[in-house]
């Protein structure tokens, strides 16, 4: 199975069966503020990551991997809607073109559509120092992902089977690369301990990834004969993965996604402390069943609805939304007082 096979059937996958339905924020309530001390014209939705500035807290996720025509003309179709809508946007792996410049054109159309966006370039947890800092360089990313993907991987039968080395090749990568690194999960959420890890090691800010949303486990099962079907459940909720990172005191900044699929979600990720949210399934399928500018409208309207949410809280900006008053309940209270945070 070549490269740009398989990363066409997960983006069929991802269209069609592979995604779950619950990322865990029907456990958050707002408390209602009937006098909010703001109005709707205070609110800003810029938001910072580190030293990155960004003008949206929204960002379209890394999904176009594998080279090829077809992810060409994803990435040059996004990163006109990035451009147009003035949101971050992040490149699928880039590992296919690192290996051959053949297929660099795919990934350096999106610097191209988008001379001043923010980019963030992509690549697995496999990927060599001078990988990162080709695929950095080939979009002139304002940004490093690296993926976490092990369930993943082991449910294809071609996927990786070593992983004892990642945190260590991470390292070496934040240690050279010019931009800051953010490490994502890509459907399977991150614990607060694997932030703690990363932040350890100098990664700039972590991206949880969640349970919730795009399911890879359910996209390569369909792919196999012999299916490990104990792997389409695993994972941490969206919702509980950004809660135990806020309540363990992590420092380092976070992002949100996994099953981002409205706007209320995502101004709920930002009171568990995310700077941003990335979505990935919902613009994809957005961008196919409906086109371009049903997905640049549904972003704008994304925006705001942020603002009409933000206000009904009392909240000027990203950074306020952190203390607005909310109750847990149900499976993330029980999450959490498991987890020790009680
Ligand atoms: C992805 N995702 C992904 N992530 C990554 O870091 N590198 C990649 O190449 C890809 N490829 C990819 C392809 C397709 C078709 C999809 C739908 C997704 C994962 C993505 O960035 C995100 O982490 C998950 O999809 C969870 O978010 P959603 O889809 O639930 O919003």
């Amino acid at each position: 199975m070549n490269r740009e096979q398989r990363k066409l059937d997960h983006i069929q996958g991802a269209l069609t069966t592979g995604f779950s339905g619950n990322s865990g924020f029907d456990c958050v309530t707002f408390v209602h503020q009937s006098l909010p001390k703001c109005d709707v014209a205070d609110i800003s939705l810029q938001t910072e990551i580190g030293e990155l500035t960004l003008s949206s807290p929204l960002f379209i996720n890394a999904m176009t991997g594998g080279g090829g025509n077809e992810t060409f003309n994803v990435n040059q179709r996004l990163a006109r809607i990035a451009k147009e809508t003035g949101i971050a946007m992040a490149v699928g792996s880039q590992m296919a073109a690192v290996k051959d410049e053949r297929q660099a054109r795919t990934y350096r159309i999106v610097r191209e559509e988008n001379p001043d966006g923010v980019l963030f370039a992509n690549l697995g947890m496999d990927a060599t120092v001078h990988q990162a800092l080709m695929a950095i360089d080939m979009i002139e990313a304002n940004a490093l992902q690296i993926h976490l993907n092990v369930i993943q991987e082991l449910v294809m039968p071609e996927g990786d089977r070593e992983f004892s080395r990642v945190l260590h090749q991470i390292e070496a990568i934040v240690k050279a690369a010019q931009v800051p690194v953010i490490v994502k999960e890509v459907g399977f959420g991150m614990s607060w301990v694997t932030a703690r890890a990363l932040h350890e090691v100098g990664v700039s800010a972590v991206d949880v990834g969640g349970f919730g949303g795009t399911n890879f486990s359910k996209i390569e099962n369909s792919r196999r004969t012999r299916q490990m079907t104990y792997f389409n459940d695993w994972g941490i909720p969206t919702a509980f993965s950004l809660a135990e990172l806020r309540l363990s005191g992590v420092s380092l900044p976070v992002l949100g996604s996994g099953g981002i699929n409205d706007p209320l979600a995502a101004v709920k990720s930002f009171s568990l402390g995310a700077s941003a949210v990335g979505i990935a399934g919902f613009a994809l399928r957005t961008l196919h069943d409906s086109g371009d500018e049903e997905l640049l409208g549904e972003l704008n309207n994304w925006s705001e609805d942020f603002k009409m949410i933000m206000t009904a809280l009392g909240a000027k900006n990203i950074a306020q939304m952190k203390n607005v008053p909310l109750v847990v309940k149900g499976d993330l209270y029980h999450w959490l007082t498991e987890r020790g945070f009680n």
